[in-house]
This record gives structure tokens, C-alpha cells and sequence, in this order.
């Protein structure tokens, strides 16, 4: 019945979870306020516009201009890009690569599904762009997650029935998005904050992958 596998990005294909938080962390520290990385967890998969929205609202600064708004997320972009010129190919995260390959090798259609506007740079930089069927990015997408938008222009794409398609997330905003698209819901990370995911598991390594298949349905490949 599992036809599709649709993956997030930043902090599931990629450690950039941790760059997006130094850069609003720096941001924070320029405007005066310290940012946790406990707050930064309703960051995760909000689009760049509404981050800078919640973290200036953990700083409990209000009434900023829409051209402010503009310079200080670009600011933290630039930043951010930097951070990114260190990826490389080596910083894939564990297991995602042969797990990537094992369901392309059981006609498991793949796709990306991430808010952000970095991602064909990210892909490129770290070189697994060929491992997906279909990459759905900010730049294409109106809503961001929770709304269900990014997952089920994928599907789309992809051909494939919503119900027939199994997301990997680590943002709670991810998590709550998908399930709103109607699909099957892996949590990569902490299992209290992503209470409503199908299944939770830390890493792509501690993933069993003969059990996961068996899970969706699946059977040879
Ligand atoms: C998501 C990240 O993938 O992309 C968020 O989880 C980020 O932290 C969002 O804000 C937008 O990313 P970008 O690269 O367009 O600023
Ligand atoms: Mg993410």
C-alpha cells in the first residue's frame, strides 16, 4: 500500500537544524535577548518570515517594520549561509543514504519536502539530489508547514495518494502537517516532541529497515 517515502530536509537529510539555530541565536544575541534552543524548537519548519515573527516574540519585541523584518531575516540568511559552505557530502546524516537507496531499490518513489528557499543549494552541496524522484521547496510553496501544502504538492507530483505516502519529520510542525495531509508520520528526534507522530525513532541508523518496510507494507525488493 506504501508507495512513496517524502522526506523533510533540514535536520532529517541534513544536520542544517543546528546552523538555522546558531544564525537566530546570533540574531537574538545582536538584539539584546538570549534564545534557548528549547524556544528554538517551534522554529523547526516554519518558514523563514514566521521564525523571525516567533523569535522576536520570545524577545518580546513588537511593532517592527516590514522593512526591518526584511533586513534582519536577510541578515540571518546571510549567516546561515555561510554555515552552509562548510557542508559537504560527509555531512548526509547517518543511514539516510542506504535507506534512501533501499526503498528506491524496492520501487519506493522518494521526494523532498522542506520550507526552505536553500534547499537545491543544500541538495547540491551535499550531493544527493539523484536519490529523489521530486524536490518540493520554499520556493515553490505559498503555505508553510503546519499547513499541509509542501506534502501534498509532492504527492502530486509524485502521482501517488496521499494515504499511500510515509513522511519523515523532525519539526512538531512537520509532524502536524503531514498528518493533516493524511499520511503516515515517521518522528526523527525527541519522542515527547513529537508526541503525534505514527513512530519515532532518533536516527536513520537505528532504523530498522526490514521492519520499517515490513510496516508499510512492502514485502522483497
Ligand atoms: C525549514 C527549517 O526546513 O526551513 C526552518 O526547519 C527554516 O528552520 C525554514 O526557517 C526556511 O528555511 P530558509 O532556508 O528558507 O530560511
Ligand atoms: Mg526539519
Amino acid at each position: 500500500p506504501f508507495e512513496a517515502a517524502i522526506f523533510d530536509l533540514d535536520g532529517v537529510i541534513v544536520d542544517t537544524a543546528k546552523f538555522h539555530y546558531k544564525a537566530w541565536k546570533r540574531l537574538a544575541g545582536e538584539l539584546g535577548f538570549a534564545f534557548s534552543e528549547r524556544e528554538n524548537e517551534q522554529l523547526k519548519g516554519v518558514s523563514r518570515m514566521e521564525s523571525l515573527d516567533l523569535l522576536l516574540q520570545a524577545g518580546g519585541i513588537t511593532e517592527v517594520t516590514p522593512e526591518r523584518r526584511e533586513a534582519l531575516t536577510s541578515r540571518k540568511n546571510e549567516w546561515y549561509k555561510e554555515y552552509l559552505a562548510t557542508l559537504t557530502p560527509a555531512d548526509v546524516l547517518p543511514g539516510v543514504t542506504n535507506f534512501l537507496e533501499l526503498l528506491r531499490s524496492c520501487g519506493i518513489q522518494t521526494a523532498i519536502a522542506s520550507a526552505s528557499k536553500n534547499a537545491p543549494l543544500i541538495l547540491e552541496k551535499v550531493n544527493i539530489r539523484p536519490l529523489f524522484d521530486v524536490v518540493v521547496d520554499g520556493n515553490s510553496i505559498v503555505k508553510a508547514k503546519p499547513d499541509p501544502e509542501v506534502f501534498l504538492q509532492a504527492a502530486r507530483l509524485l502521482g501517488v495518494a496521499p494515504a499511500a505516502c510515509f513522511v519523515f519529520e523532525d519539526a512538531a510542525a512537520g509532524v502536524e502537517g503531514a498528518i493533516t495531509a493524511g499520511m503516515r508520520v515517521v518522528g526523527i528526534g525527541d519522542r515527547g516532541l513529537l508526541a503525534c507522530a505514527h513512530l519515532t525513532i532518533t536516527s536513520f541508523e537505528q532504523l530498522e529497515p526490514v521492519f520499517l518496510l515490513g510496516h508499510i507494507g512492502v514485502t522483497g525488493h
